[in-house]
């Protein structure tokens, strides 16, 4: 879809649907006669005067005030450039920020859509506590959240608009919205991507079509790719990760996508965390990326299998991350890994009771096959820590039910060894619309890991069953190794449609961990 700023006035847009943002305003008195109690914003656009008595009208019969949820649709006559005119209640002006902007950009696609249209204008409303950049942003990642389908599989698809306008007025705020805008729609296609990975079916993205995905990501960003193979993974004694694929006949694959790589010939120093102040920070991304969970041995009963598809949602959200921070020209370097496996039953198969060595040199005995993906983690983390000495680290997994126990799907659970790393997270959360919460990480937890038989136990039992898969891969994160482990099981995919969320993946996480970048969110840790 084709997201533009414009400055056309609301009866000149062309467009099969015009969605007017209103805050709430305060209805009584207000008649055909006594336009002034109308909103200011109404009153000073220029809908011409045929569809603005329309509007009236509308207002005077008690049918729209601004609420939030609320909307009104007409159909202006012949002398208004657009088919049709979508108020869309946006309530409390005071309270109004960059969710309810989503939100109705959301509704605005939505609502064409449903009326077979492809070109969409809106007109958003004076937002006191946010700037034109900041406005034009949520709009757009609205739209194009908003537009998403995953109808690739279905005979009938081609729903999706074609192109969505922005009215903003004035030299200055025009050209903020634009870069806002171009922002959003980086943003919103990025989170699309991690959509569309985890959205597609299993037998039609193994480990090996994930790195062709990120392959592709890599030549139309510039990211620096490296996938490496079960040999490699095999040298570099990953034997964690390499246990969990021997059971499927789909090969592991490790997959390195890299943002301002340090150049070739360059001397070590830039890419030490414990270098001199003044060095490039490097932070690693890390997600799970279980093509499919089937449980291994330990199978899981036929219900808890539907939707492990999704089990690779966390490197999706590193994927579409990568793709965003690379089009943005964030000047942080960052690295993103993806442990891309499948965990199956066969003759093959890991089994409970054996004894792996993971690529830290550490031992752990298996105790639940279904437990495959802090396995994977723990090899992917001895990985980032060795090759690139981060200044931070965060890992994103659907790793738990226990998770989707404890938060439900409100919120991702949030768990780490470093409480600023951690509280910057849960507030660009904030900020996105993403939400995690800390759950703790103490040294009783740790301890509780201990094995009879290796130096780590795989699994800690039903209780605080999300914090101690937390524990066990702290045993694989140096102590002074800032590092954040975010639990997205919850909210990787959803059955409760939004107006910017179909059913389906969410691509959860890839807003929020860039906005943490992007603002910093790692000075100081
Ligand atoms: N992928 C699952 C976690 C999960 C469950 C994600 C439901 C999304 C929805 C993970 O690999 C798993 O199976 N975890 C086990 C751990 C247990 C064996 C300690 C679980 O949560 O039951
Ligand atoms: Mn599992
Ligand atoms: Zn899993």
């Amino acid at each position: 879809m084709e997201t533009s700023v414009a400055t056309r006035k609301p009866n000149r847009c062309e467009a099969d649907l015009l969605a007017v943002l209103v805050s709430e305003f305060k209805s009584e008195g207000v008649s055909g006669a006594r336009v002034a109690k109308l909103p200011k914003p109404l009153v000073l656009a220029d809908f011409g005067d045929a569809a603005f008595a329309d509007i009236v009208r509308v207002i005077t019969r008690g049918d729209f005030s601004g609420k939030k949820g609320e909307s009104a649709l007409l159909h202006p006559g012949p002398d208004f450039a657009a088919k049709r005119l979508l108020l869309i209640g946006m309530g409390d002006a005071g309270a109004l920020d960059a969710s309810g902007l989503r939100a109705a950009a959301g509704k605005a696609v939505r609502s064409t859509q449903d009326h077979k249209g492809k070109r969409v204008a809106i007109l958003p409303p004076p937002v006191r506590r946010l700037r034109a950049e900041a406005v034009a942003q949520a709009l757009a990642e609205g739209a194009v959240l908003g537009n998403y389908r995953f109808d690739r599989h279905q005979s009938k698809s081609g729903k999706a608009l074609r192109e969505t306008q922005l009215l903003f007025a004035g030299a200055n705020d025009l050209r903020a919205a634009r870069k806002g805008a171009a922002t959003g729609v980086i943003l919103a296609e990025s989170q699309n991507l991690a959509r569309d990975l985890s959205n597609e079916a299993p037998n039609l993205l193994p480990p090996v079509k994930l790195a062709e995905a990120a392959k592709r990501v890599a030549r139309e960003t510039g990211l620096q790719l490296r996938v490496l193979q079960p040999a490699e993974l095999e040298k570099r004694g990953m034997g964690a990760m390499l246990a969990v694929a021997q059971g499927s006949a789909n090969p592991a694959r490790l997959i390195v996508l890299e943002h301002n790589a340090p150049r070739a010939g360059k001397t070590g120093g830039s890419r030490s965390r414990k270098s001199k102040s003044g060095a490039r920070k490097t932070v690693c991304l890390i997600g799970k990326g279980v093509c499919f969970d089937s449980g291994g041995l330990s199978l899981k009963p036929a219900g808890s299998m539907v939707k492990m598809k999704h089990d690779m949602s966390g490197g999706a959200a590193v994927i579409g991350a990568l793709r965003a921070i690379a089009l943005l020209k964030l000047p942080q370097h960052v690295v993103g890994i993806v442990g891309a496996v499948e965990n199956m039953p066969s003759g093959t198969a890991y089994r409970v009771d054996d004894v792996l060595k993971s690529a830290s040199g550490k031992s752990i005995e298996v105790t639940n096959t279904d437990a495959e993906g802090r396995l994977v983690l723990a090899d992917c983390l001895h990985y980032a820590q060795t090759e690139y000495q981060p200044a931070a680290i965060v890992d994103f997994a659907t790793l738990t039910g226990a998770c989707i126990i404890a938060l439900g799907r409100w919120a991702a659970a949030a768990i780490g060894n470093n409480e600023r790393l951690r509280t910057r997270m849960v507030r660009a959360g904030e900020a996105t619309g993403e939400r995690y919460w800390p759950l703790p990480l103490w040294d009783e937890h740790l301890e509780h890991m201990k094995s009879r038989i290796a130096d780590i136990r795989q699994t800690g039992g039903r209780d605080a069953g999300t914090i101690t898969a937390a524990a066990f891969l702290a045993h694989f994160v140096a102590e002074d190794q800032p590092w954040l482990h975010l639990d997205i099981a919850g909210m990787a995919d959803t059955e409760q449609g939004t107006s910017t969320q179909p059913t389906g993946a969410t691509g959860f996480g890839v807003r929020s961990v860039v906005a943490l970048i992007r603002e910093g969110g790692l000075k100081g840790l």
